[in-house]
């Protein structure tokens, strides 16, 4: 990365604005945090900070509280996590700005670690309103920006408050980078990219971006009905964007002029209702019947798909095959991750719900990079510009 990062600046005795992607989920029935992986990843940036005896100030936002004050998204939760992974006392303020949250960086020592309450109970930090990231600003010495999730937008905390301290990167906002740019520049060949998820709206940045960087675009998801639709392909009931099938037919000629092969699924699992119970069977994609709903990738695609997996270095998975939430229809996206799991290249799979599926099946760990990013990885790799890594001082 072109960046500086912590490993660039004295922190020593510095008050260190941190900013990290705390957006946990929770469990809506006990409460408890459900995914903790956001504050373990960011566990390294601010452990190197506590042993170069900075005081650590971390902030972060969580949910869209759109400028009030949500009691059910105060940080008190995260914070208590937080503590318990560090095993060190993280004292909390009531807000994250003004003179209970000077005082409260007034009193700390070196090592120290404090958690600002969350940052869009401001309405200004959305705005990145310039009094704002100044009043943020005036708690710390440096700022580190870790919160690569968050990194696509230009708020306060993660681009306007760089205006006014030294603003170097975390490690996770380094690691990500790095894996993710590999992705894009300078990627072991052969390379294959996975693309899945609901919409092709979604997605198509992204596959216009990577197509001329990949040997292989392999389609699945909900988005590929879009794609057999393009190719006269009846898909039953299942959603098709009409008015992107010019677009789709198109990067099915540049995928052929730029000579990548972009392999769409030649058998579905379909299903009678788009629920779990339903009816269910496996069939070629010229026999989708007329009122039923194709609901995941079938088993020659998984076999095609997984062949193609088996020759790569690289392999960059966004998207899921199917609709993962039923457990009937995550033999597909089983099976990408796990083909990934056992290859020896560089794997790396992009956030949100990719990244949710992997952990579910805990295959986590065999993977390169599982990315902390849902909708920054995707920006990312779409080839734009992220303001919170552009803000940061250049190495
Ligand atoms: C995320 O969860 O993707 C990030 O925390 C960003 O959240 P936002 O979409 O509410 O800005």
């Amino acid at each position: 990365m072109n960046k500086k990062t912590v490993h660039d600046i004295d922190l020593k005795g510095k008050k260190a604005l941190v900013r990290v992607d705390f957006n946990v989920p929770f469990d809506p029935q006990t409460k408890a945090i459900s995914d903790d992986s956001r504050i373990v990843a960011a566990l390294p940036t601010i452990k190197y900070l506590i042993d170069k005896k900075s005081k650590v100030i971390v902030c972060s936002h969580l949910g869209r509280p759109n400028g009030k004050v949500v009691e059910d998204m105060r940080l008190t939760p995260v914070a208590r996590r937080l503590s318990e992974l560090l095993k060190k006392p993280v004292q909390t303020t009531k807000d994250c700005i003004g003179p209970e949250a000077e005082a409260a960086v007034s009193g700390m020592k070196e090592g120290d670690v404090l958690m600002l309450e969350n940052l869009r109970f401001h309405a200004e930090e959305e705005k990145n309103d310039p009094l704002f990231a100044k009043s943020l600003a005036k708690l710390a010495d440096v700022y580190v920006n870790d919160a690569f999730g968050t990194a696509h937008r230009a708020h306060a905390s993660t681009a306007g408050v760089a205006q006014y301290l030294p603003a170097v990167s975390g490690f996770l906002m380094e690691k990500e980078i790095d894996f993710l740019g590999k992705a894009l520049a300078g990627a072991a060949h052969p390379f294959a990219a996975v693309i899945g998820g609901a919409k092709v709206s979604d997605k198509l940045a992204l596959l216009d971006n990577i197509m001329g960087k990949v040997d292989y675009l392999l389609i699945g998801g909900g988005m590929c009905c879009t794609f057999l639709k393009a190719n006269n392909i009846g898909v039953g009931k299942s959603q098709v964007e009409e008015d992107k099938l010019n677009l789709a037919r198109g990067l099915v000629d540049k995928a052929a002029k730029a000579n990548v092969q972009l392999i769409l699924p030649n058998d579905v699992v379909v299903a009678d209702k788009f629920a779990t119970g339903a009816s269910v069977k496996a069939v070629p994609v010229s026999q989708i019947p007329a009122d039923w709903y194709v609901m995941d990738i079938g088993p020659q695609t998984v076999k095609n798909f997984t062949d193609k997996l088996k020759k790569c270095k690289t392999v960059v998975w966004n998207g899921t095959m199917g609709v993962f939430e039923y457990k009937e229809f995550r033999r597909g996206t089983e099976a990408i991750a796990k083909q990934m799991a056992e290859l020896k290249a560089i794997t790396i799979t992009g956030g949100g719900s990719t990244a949710e599926a992997v952990m579910e099946l805990g295959l986590e760990k065999k993977m390169s990079h599982v990315s902390t990013g849902g909708g920054a990885a995707l920006e990312f790799l779409e080839g734009k510009t992220l303001p919170g890594v552009a803000a940061l001082l250049d190495k």
